[in-house]
């Protein structure tokens, strides 16, 4: 069974061809590198590279696996969420490849498809388990047991890596502001600022970072000139693990599961991922964190969604929309 997978929700266009669960290309065109003068993703801007980009990323990724477009046996693709028009130009083209090779066409949720990607990591890997999912769009908990996936806990405003990048941009740092905060934070006292931990002791499994952001706010306009940058993100960053991993922890525990996975870009984090090994040691549960290839938006994952949908036999039709504001459970 050759399954395509075609992932274009945000900024990262994406091809990839599995068979039988094995990896024969995952080709990856990050949009960044345009989207960095802007200081963040241009929706439209992104629609129309995805436009210009997936012919040529779908030929390479064929070429790479080296099959060709006939040996194909279903389409899997991003439907939701994300940007409209950047999920409309991979749905669209992935509509068209299933009506001209009279293949099977599989919608994937894109958060869904982040939870599988665990599965290319560590194929070894069986539920139960709990997910700690942060990007740039998404900050959730998740709790994963064979056929179900229950959102325990997620962010009432912004997502944890929505708040790098709005703390760089306060501390004037690049675009995105996950890997420029990290880096300066290394030179950084973490305990120099005590900023808040918004809901860390609240009872649910949900979060809240517009809190610790406004108080980075002020506490910038406070310095009237040479503000300690490495100190204050160095901070920050020691606020945010902090509040993740409580959190995630706690919903392990609670739920008696002992298997903790990290997901998304944040999960990119070093101190992210040191602090919650740490804290595996120290608290006896299993930390896997998987490379970065497959912690950042890619086709694979959603390929090897796909192939589990497809292996529950549910397809989609052509009349399938897409739905910027998809949910796990809709
Ligand atoms: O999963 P991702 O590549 O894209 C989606 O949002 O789906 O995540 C991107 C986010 C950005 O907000 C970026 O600032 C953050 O992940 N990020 C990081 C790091 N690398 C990327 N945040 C903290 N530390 C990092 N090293
Ligand atoms: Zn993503």
């Amino acid at each position: 069974m050759i399954i395509l997978g075609i992932e274009t929700s945000c900024d990262e266009t994406s091809v990839s061809v599995l068979k039988d669960k094995k990896i024969l290309s995952n080709i990856v065109l990050s949009q960044i590198n345009i989207h960095k003068k802007f200081g963040g993703v241009v929706p439209e801007v992104a629609a129309r590279h995805h436009l210009l980009n997936l012919p040529v990323i779908y030929t390479e990724a064929l070429k790479k696996a080296n099959i060709n477009p006939e040996d194909v046996d279903a389409v899997a693709v991003t439907y939701g969420p994300g940007l409209i028009g950047a999920l409309l130009v991979g749905l669209s083209f992935a509509k068209g490849i299933s009506a001209r090779y009279d293949i099977p066409l599989v919608g994937v949720n894109h958060i869904i498809g982040h939870v599988y990607a665990n599965y290319i990591a560590y194929p070894d890997l069986t539920p139960p388990f709990i997910v700690l999912m942060v990007s740039g769009g998404h900050t959730e908990i998740l709790k994963v047991e064979r056929e179900k996936i229950e959102v325990l806990g997620k962010t009432m405003d912004d997502a944890a890596g929505e708040a790098f990048d709005k703390v760089a941009r306060i501390l004037k740092l690049g675009y995105p502001g996950g890997p420029e905060i990290e880096k300066i934070a290394k030179n950084g006292d973490p305990n120099k600022f005590n900023f808040p931990r918004p809901m860390i002791n609240s009872k649910n499994y949900n979060f809240s970072f517009s809190g610790l952001k406004t108080s980075v706010l002020y506490t910038v306009k406070n310095f009237k000139d040479s503000i300690p940058t490495a100190d204050i993100a160095a901070s920050f960053q020691e606020a945010v693990v902090d509040i993740l991993l409580h959190k995630t922890f706690k919903a392990a525990r609670d739920s008696g599961i002992n298997k903790i996975v990290l997901a998304g870009g944040v999960a990119a984090n070093s101190r992210l991922r040191e602090k919650a090994k740490l804290l595996g040691i120290k608290f006896k549960y299993d930390i896997l964190i998987p490379p970065l290839e497959f912690c950042t938006d890619n086709a694979a994952m959603i390929a090897m969604a796909g192939y589990y949908k497809l292996s529950e036999g549910k397809i989609d039709s052509l009349d399938l929309e897409a739905a910027p504001n998809l949910k796990i459970n809709p």
